[in-house]
């Protein structure tokens, strides 16, 4: 069987394409055809397309989702000698973010069961310096929202959500990117919604939080004439934009696909030695990636690509741990939780462009492995 299949990457960004590769091309090649390449009518509208998307007021195309972290956290008053709350477990541009901005960034442990910020470490971080939390929706897994807006509330802090994996994520009817003050979306290419390059939005339901983000991402300029902050040149190409909106229109089937995937895997994987990703009380998964937790990992990465089943680690090591941080160092013992996360996860892949014989595929292989363990 596995002579006549191809390796099986990952992520297949292509596979997302060609599905609707004719309203791609079209779109793209209008904007060409007009051209209008920054800031134009294709930013403007798809920045409305999302905000309806997501349920909320504002939405502000950037030029990436490292790009639109910084943005929102400037945006909602986060400067220099403050404190922002995160999680280690993430992709470094959450804590980079938190740098760029001029602010530190102070960790707490995750919680075990969807590898987000767990609410009760969290509270164990905050001082009279903290400014803001910026939980990450790991993987397509919202964060828990609702005890943290509690705490957010009651301390007078800001909400900064990182969705750069998760967007189409819901927790009852509300999406991931409507709760906090502010939230940052990515559009690199394996993202839920993918584009064709790099790309990020900022989301707020605040005006002002968000005519400053507009600000920021063009100069700090007001007109063509002021400017009144030290800015970036962040926009969301035009371009990019254009495709944006042709897989908008079909984001929430792209999903339904990768739960598919998802609920395929589970079924096989269930009650073995992988530890399976659970989906909380009435949330929608969103599925970025799909991650398993092995106690033996390096041995089920190297059985999977000898098979011609790709697979990653995100993340290997907790965010402290990077050279980066080695003027600031973490004890031994600080997030437990994180380090156990950082032996044992490795994803899957995971695209709504698998195909069933693809799916099937890495089923089997998954089998054999299940098979394996069990006569061991
Ligand atoms: C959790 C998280 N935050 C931020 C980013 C940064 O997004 P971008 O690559 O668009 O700058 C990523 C991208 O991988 C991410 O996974």
């Amino acid at each position: 069987m596995s002579a006549d299949i191809d390796f099986i990457d990952i992520f297949d960004p292509a596979a997302e394409y060609r599905p609707y590769a004719r309203d791609i091309k079209e779109a793209v090649l209008s904007v060409l055809e007009s051209g209008e390449y920054i800031l134009g009518e294709q930013v403007a509208l798809f920045e409305e397309e999302l905000a309806r998307y997501l349920g909320v007021r504002h939405v502000v195309g950037v030029a990436s989702g490292t790009d639109a972290l910084v943005i929102g956290l400037r945006a909602c008053g986060v400067q220099p000698g403050d404190e922002v709350v995160t999680t280690p477990f993430s992709f470094i541009a959450t804590a980079s973010a938190i740098l760029h901005a001029g602010a530190k960034p102070v960790f707490a442990d995750i919680s075990l069961r969807d590898y987000n910020i767990d609410p009760e470490s969290v509270l164990k971080c905050l001082n009279e310096r903290t400014k803001a939390i910026m939980p990450v929706h790991l993987y397509g897994h919202p964060a828990p929202m609702h005890e943290l807006m509690r705490i957010a509330d009651e301390k007078g802090l800001a909400v900064v959500e990182d969705a750069a994996q998760s967007l189409g994520a819901k927790i009852g009817e509300r999406k991931v990117g409507s709760f906090g003050t502010v939230a940052a979306f990515s559009f690199y290419p394996t993202k839920t919604l993918g584009g064709f390059g790099d790309g990020g939005a900022v989301a707020t339901n605040d005006r002002e939080i968000a005519k400053k983000a507009r600000m920021l991402r063009d100069h700090g300029r007001v007109d063509s004439k002021e400017h009144v902050l030290l800015g970036y040149n962040s926009r969301l190409d035009e371009i990019q934009a254009a495709a944006l909106r042709v897989k908008i229109r079909h984001l929430d089937e792209m999903i339904e696909r990768r739960r598919a995937v998802a609920r395929s895997y589970g079924e096989l994987l269930e009650g073995t030695d992988l530890v399976i990703p659970v989906e909380g009380e009435g949330v929608r998964h969103a599925y970025g990636l799909y991650t398993v937790r092995c106690s033996e990992r390096e041995r089920l990465a190297e059985f999977l690509q000898r098979r011609k089943v790709g697979c990653g680690i995100y993340y290997a090591r907790p965010i402290f741990e990077h050279p980066l941080f080695r003027d600031r160092p973490y004890a031994a013992d600080a997030c437990p939780r994180t380090r156990l996360a950082c032996r044992e996860v490795l994803s899957l892949p995971m695209h709504s462009g698998l195909s069933p014989v693809q799916v099937g595929y890495i089923k089997k292989v998954l089998m054999d492995w299940r098979k394996e363990r069990a006569s061991v």
